[in-house]
């Protein structure tokens, strides 16, 4: 019998209780419909103990391979640190679970290759990564009018992710894991792009950037301003452009531009309605970071995952998606390196 046939909660355990993980898993817990938050696992004391207190988690282990052992879970939930992404999604899916994977699935294209090959012999299981800008409801407005051809054929996406300089700048303790700022904030706008133009193939890549405020990145061979350009076939192009140091907060927008008309997603930042004027000018308040921005999609998009794992809606999107903002991720990241144009 299928879960939606029993009409019980799905029962989820999640893995990594960090930035991140630990705003899931308050979704989860308090939020989203259709689920019980029934374990955790986490390597870290305080995580674990934040999981009793805070959020209530009956079953709290230190480590993923316990947890699958211990509790009895329809489905496990991945925010942990991207470089364990593909064998922890494995495991999941060999144990039987439908698996949730934050974004970016693997840095390199063969572990998403193994994932993927690992999922088409759990066909019954969902695995889904988690591209959240799909779920943000402007973004899902956007794409719902470029299908029903608000802007005629879209043939060129310009997407930016800008996070606010941070003094203490955390990335650039996480750069030898994260893959760097394409593959960290960049894979988002990829993911935006693909899926605004039809999902094209990416032909190649080229990248620049420049070291603003983080002179740290230069090991990691990173940088914390980035601009690239995506070549798809058929004509099809991205522009992207990924920063750490804006001043005035987080500033994700996307501009898709086509035969017609153009659309705009998220210019300006505006944290609410209210504007300012006085003898220093009009202005309004910004939004602070990425979680603000996305609040609602996050939650929308654990909503999304739970309905696919219980049967009542279809899975949003493919491994496949993820394997290819992987790839073009990758080349752009080359590029970025090598100065010249890489193909993806
Ligand atoms: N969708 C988005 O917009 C978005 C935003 C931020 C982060 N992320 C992604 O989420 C993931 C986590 O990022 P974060 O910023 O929360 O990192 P983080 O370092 O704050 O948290 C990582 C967590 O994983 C736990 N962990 C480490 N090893 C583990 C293991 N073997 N088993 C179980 N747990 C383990 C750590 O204890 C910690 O709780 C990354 O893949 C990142 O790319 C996505």
């Amino acid at each position: 019998m299928s879960l939606s046939a029993s009409n019980r909660p799905l029962r989820i355990g999640i893995a990594g209780l960090g930035r991140l993980g630990m705003r899931h898993a308050e979704n989860l817990a308090f939020r989203v419909r259709h689920c019980d938050l029934v374990a955790a696992c986490s390597p870290v004391d305080s995580e674990r103990d934040a999981a009793r207190q805070q959020l209530g988690i009956p079953q709290v282990f230190d480590s993923l391979e316990a947890m699958l052992q211990g509790a009895d879970l329809d489905a496990v939930v991945l925010v942990t640190p991207t470089s364990l992404h593909a064998e922890q999604t494995i495991a999941v899916l060999e144990a039987g679970k439908h698996v949730f994977i934050e974004k970016p699935l693997a840095l390199n294209v063969a572990d998403c290759e193994r994932v993927e090959a690992v999922k088409a012999r759990h066909p019954d299981q969902v695995a889904m990564v988690g591209f959240v800008r799909r779920f943000d409801p402007s973004y899902a407005n956007a794409y719902a009018s470029i299908q029903a051809d608000a802007v005629g054929k879209p043939f060129l996406v310009r997407s930016q992710t800008a996070d606010q300089y941070s003094p203490d700048g955390f990335f650039v303790r996480f750069a030898g894991t994260s893959g760097g700022i394409f593959m960290d904030c960049s894979v988002h706008d990829i993911d935006l792009a693909r899926w605004m133009l039809g999902s094209p193939r990416a032909l190649r890549a080229y990248a620049s950037g420049t070291i603003a405020c983080h002179p740290d990145l230069a090991q990691h061979q990173d940088v914390d301003n980035g601009l690239a350009i995506v070549e798809f076939e058929g004509g099809a192009r991205a522009v992207l452009y990924a920063s750490r140091t804006f001043a005035h907060g987080h500033e994700t927008q996307t501009e898709v531009i086509g035969t017609r008309g153009q659309l705009q997603v998220g210019a300006g930042a505006a944290r609410d309605r209210v504007v300012y004027s006085d003898q220093h000018g009009v202005r309004h308040l910004a939004v602070q970071d990425f979680f603000e921005r996305f609040e609602q999609a996050f939650q929308l998009e654990m909503q999304a995952f739970v309905d696919s794992c219980r049967g009542t809606r279809p899975v949003p999107l493919s491994l496949s998606d993820a394997t290819e903002a992987t790839r073009i991720g990758l080349a752009i990241t080359r590029s970025l390196r090598s100065g010249q144009v890489e193909p993806v």
